[in-house]
C-alpha cells in the first residue's frame, strides 16, 4: 500500500440490492476471458441480474471516499492516459495505443474514475458502452494492485451499475475473468441467465473451421 492513511480497509456496507427477478429481460453477460490485441476475446457464459432500482446507497459515499484522498471523476477530463494504461499494464490488460484509449472514452456512455490525491493519478476505473436506451456493457474493470482490496473497485461498480440504471438501461453485460466472477456477483452479475449464453466472434477458431 502507498500510504499508511488507506492501509485499513474501507468500511464497506452492503452492496446494491439488485433483485433477479425477470432474469429474460434483463441479462448480463460473464466470460472466460482471454485478452489479445484489443483486450479480450471470450467463451461466454450469460448471466442475468433484474436490475430495477437507482439505489445511490453506495458500499462507500463519495464523501468517504473523498475523506480518504479519493476523488471520483465522471468524465475523462484530467485522466491522464499513461497513467491509466500503467494501471492496465499493472494488472496485465495489455498497453494500448492512447489515441486508440481517447477514441474508446470518445464513445463511452459511462465512466467512473478514482483520482488519488497524493499522486494525482487513476486508481481505480470502469466505464460503460451503450446504446443509450436499452443495453450496455461495461469494460476496462481495474484497481491499481497497490490500492485493491479497500473498495475502490466495487466503488466504481456502483456508480456505473447506478448511473446506467439511471438512464433507464437495464441489460448491462460484462466480461469476467473466472477469477473474479465473486467480484461481481454480489453486484448483481448472475451467469448464464435461463441458460443464455453470450458467444464472441472469434478470428482463430474461425480459421480453423
Ligand atoms: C477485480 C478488481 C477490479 C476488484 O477491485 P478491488 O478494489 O480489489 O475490490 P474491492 O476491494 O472493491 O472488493 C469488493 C468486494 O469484492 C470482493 N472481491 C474482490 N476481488 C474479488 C475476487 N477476485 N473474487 C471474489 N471476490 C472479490 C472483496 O472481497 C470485497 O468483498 P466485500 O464487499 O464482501 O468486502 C481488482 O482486483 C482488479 O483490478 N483486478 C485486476 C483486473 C481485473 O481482473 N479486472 C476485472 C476484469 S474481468
Amino acid at each position: 500500500m502507498h500510504n499508511s492513511r488507506i492501509t485499513s480497509p474501507i468500511p464497506l456496507s452492503p452492496p446494491l440490492r439488485l433483485k433477479p427477478n425477470h432474469p429474460h429481460k434483463n441479462f448480463a453477460v460473464s466470460a472466460q476471458l482471454v485478452r489479445n490485441n484489443l483486450g479480450i476475446q471470450a467463451s461466454l457464459r450469460v448471466v442475468s441480474a433484474q436490475l430495477q432500482t437507482t439505489k445511490t446507497d453506495y458500499s462507500i459515499s463519495d464523501a468517504d471516499l473523498e475523506s480518504r484522498g479519493f476523488h471520483l471523476r465522471r468524465t475523462p477530463d484530467g485522466l491522464n492516459l499513461t497513467h491509466l494504461n500503467s494501471v492496465f499494464v499493472s494488472v496485465g490488460f495489455p498497453k494500448r495505443d492512447p489515441d486508440k484509449i481517447r477514441t474508446a472514452l470518445d464513445h463511452t456512455d459511462s465512466l467512473v474514475w478514482v483520482e488519488y490525491e497524493k499522486t494525482k493519478r487513476p486508481v481505480a476505473f470502469a466505464r460503460a458502452t451503450g446504446d443509450g436506451v436499452f443495453n450496455a456493457i461495461i469494460w476496462d474493470v481495474v484497481v491499481d494492485p497497490s490500492f485493491q482490496g479497500i473498495g475502490l473497485g466495487k466503488a466504481v461498480m456502483e456508480r456505473v451499475v447506478n448511473e446506467l440504471l439511471g438512464k433507464g438501461i437495464t441489460n448491462i453485460a460484462l466480461y469476467s475473468e473466472p477469477r473474479v466472477l465473486g467480484f461481481y456477483r454480489p453486484l448483481g452479475f448472475v451467469a448464464d441467465p435461463d441458460g443464455i449464453t453470450g458467444m464472441v466472434y472469434s478470428r482463430e477458431r474461425k480459421k480453423k473451421k
